[in-house]
């Protein structure tokens, strides 16, 4: 028995930011966040990552065809939840009244959904669950320093979901690659958002996120691509097997240089930076639900997704998709209406962690 992906979906929140807001914050310039990142603007939530979790779950839900009441296990990937006790997942199951349904949070940063891939796929494998749903989600602007321009232009808010079922040999997760080095988890880290160090004693530039961008960079390079090639390899295909490259979306130099050093043409990688910034564990899932709707997944296809991130952490799966590649039905679910600004919703960002870097 193996399992596929038979439901997907996203929702991310209407406040936008762009690159040109971003100048206004701290000292930019849309050309450069444009030529060194790709990226032109990012979505700020004004609710809970379980709530954008909560809507993109309703919509894969229905593109698979299920209820709630189908789901046996649901897997929420993510970094930056709602909060730790409970879990994001256990908030998750409260909103979409997945009452069957056993949840836990999984963090491995942005490879986030790719381990929770392999895990929820390999539950079925294993016969312990029949519906899967896995949901990449972020509230990450929480942990935008915006005196620091090296992050807080990079990231983004968002989610996205898919359902895993049960399926015939041959067809779903044909191999995967996972992997970790806890040695350089320094180089991108919130350095006190967890219980280590003193209660109370917290300075703002504690909060955010702080990176080594250059050390990142080159190592996400070097394992994207050796990671994917492993993957491809236990899925006993190869390289020009591959119909599309859905890449973990942190900079385009990053997925660029990826698939040049894997020799796959840019016309077999599906790119949507531009829209939403790094969102983490949510940027593949939703990346899939728009390679589907505009039609670059066909019957069959091989889907390779790879990632890389905090940790550092790193995971590729290779996928032979299914039959449909339309959804069974669709969602009403939405997110309430923003009752703010996007520049309101960062004021509390601007005020913890200060205005205009050096
Ligand atoms: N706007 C304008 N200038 C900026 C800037 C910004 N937002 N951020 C950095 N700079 C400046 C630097 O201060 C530096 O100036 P200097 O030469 O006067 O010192 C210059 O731009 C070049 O900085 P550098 O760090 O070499 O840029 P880069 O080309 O490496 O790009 C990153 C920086 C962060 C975009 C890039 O390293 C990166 O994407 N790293 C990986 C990040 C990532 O993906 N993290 C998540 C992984 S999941």
């Amino acid at each position: 028995m193996n399992a596929e992906i038979t439901g997907w979906g996203k929702c991310m929140p209407p406040n936008v930011l762009t690159n040109s807001d971003l100048e206004q914050i701290v000292d930019t310039s849309d050309d450069w966040i444009t030529t060194r990142t790709g990226i032109k603007e990012r979505r700020i939530s004004h609710v809970e990552a379980s709530d954008l979790a909560a809507v993109a779950g309703q919509r894969a839900l229905a593109a698979a065809g299920k209820s709630v009441d189908d789901v046996d296990l649901l897997l929420v990937a993510t970094c930056s939840g709602d909060t730790i006790i409970p879990s994001t997942a256990s908030r998750v199951q409260d909103k979409m009244g997945l009452t069957n349904a056993a949840a836990m949070d999984l963090n491995a940063a942005c490879s986030g959904f790719v381990y929770g891939l392999v895990t929820g796929a390999n539950m079925i494998r294993g016969g312990t669950n029949k519906t899967v749903l896995l949901i990449g989600t972020e509230k990450l602007h929480y942990l935008m320093n915006t005196t620091d321009r090296t992050t807080c232009v990079l990231f983004g808010d968002g989610a996205g979901a898919v359902v895993l079922e049960p399926s015939e040999e041959g067809i779903g997760l044909l191999g995967s690659d996972l992997g970790m080095d806890g040695s350089a988890g320094k180089y991108l880290h919130v350095p006190a958002d967890g219980t280590q160090g003193e209660i109370g004693r917290r300075a703002p530039e504690q909060c955010g996120i702080a990176m080594d961008g250059q050390e990142v960079f080159r190592r996400a390079v070097t394992m994207m691509a050796e990671s994917s090639l492993l993957a491809i390899q236990k899925s006993g295909l190869d390289l020009e097997d591959v119909d599309i490259l859905i890449p973990h979306q942190a900079n385009v130099r990053i997925i660029d240089a990826t698939a040049r050093r894997l020799g796959v043409d840019s016309a077999r990688v599906f790119v949507n930076i531009q829209s939403y910034g790094n969102t983490s564990a949510a940027t593949i899932p939703v990346a899939l639900t728009e390679a589907l709707e505009q039609g670059q997944i066909e019957p069959g296809s091989i889907v390779a997704f790879t990632a890389f991130g905090g940790g550092l952490s790193w995971g590729s799966a290779i996928v032979r998709w299914g039959e449909r590649v339309t959804p069974i039905a669709t969602s009403d679910a939405e997110l309430p209406p923003a009752d703010k600004t996007t520049m309101e919703i960062l004021q509390s960002n601007l005020d913890f962690f200060g205005e205009k870097s050096a």
